[in-house]
């Protein structure tokens, strides 16, 4: 069975539906651990509570980002994984980590890349009375925000919606393709080439799938 290492930060919604999937048998894998930078993540008691491996490595604890990735990477290694996911982990990486584990990292970001890269995502699309936001699964690269698309859900924001709401909406999009783009991959159809994301060969356009 490939095995999958799921880093996360906080509350750990998308790795609770990365987690039901598994347990349905339709993730195409196995979650073997979760880290999280975060010692008190609630991400981490999900984990526990579906019998899986949580490790606490909290960042502030080393001096500096690549000694933090040394440890990391290390513990990574440990539970040999064939996929990193990244489910709300709020740490920019190093190049050395994305490096170690090119074409076998995955992340999800609240935007329709590559509009809205970075941090706040659904505040500036709310500032910018913007009507369509979404969400994007996406290999990870030195770009920040800025590797491969593989996968795309979009959401129309209604006048009056509010912060809440638009996360709501965000969220129910994550968890319905997140594990979705998971299975692809493990089950080897879904790879990071040298011109960027293919599913079965094929190269993906630069939203990835609808
Ligand atoms: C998700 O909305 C994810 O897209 C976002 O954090 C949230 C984590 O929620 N990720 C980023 O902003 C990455 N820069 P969760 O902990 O409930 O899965």
């Amino acid at each position: 069975t490939p095995r999958v290492v799921v880093l996360i930060s906080g509350n750990g919604s998308n790795l609770q539906a990365l987690i039901d999937a598994q347990s349905y048998g339709e993730l195409g894998g196995e979650i073997v651990a979760v880290i999280s930078n975060k010692v008190d993540a609630y991400g981490l008691k999900r984990a526990r509570d579906a019998e899986i491996d949580a490790v606490a490595l909290p960042h502030n604890e080393y001096d500096s980002r690549e000694a933090f990735d040394g440890a990391l990477i290390k513990v990574i290694e440990r539970h040999e994984p064939d996929l990193i996911v990244l489910a709300g982990f709020m740490r920019i990486l190093t190049p050395l980590f994305v490096h170690r584990f090119h074409g076998r990292l995955l992340n999800i970001h609240p935007s329709l890349l590559p509009a809205y890269q970075g941090l706040n995502t659904h505040a500036r699309v709310l500032a910018d009375g913007g009507e369509e936001h979404g969400v994007s699964v996406h290999f990870v690269t030195e770009e920040l925000d800025g590797g491969p698309v593989v996968m795309q859900a979009a959401l129309k924001i209604h006048p009056g919606d509010s912060q809440e709401d638009v996360i709501e909406k965000i969220h129910a999009r994550e968890h319905l393709i997140y594990p979705i783009a998971v299975r692809w991959f493990l089950e080897g159809r879904l790879q990071l080439g040298p011109k960027g994301a293919t599913l079965d060969g094929m190269a993906l356009p630069p939203q990835g799938m609808r």
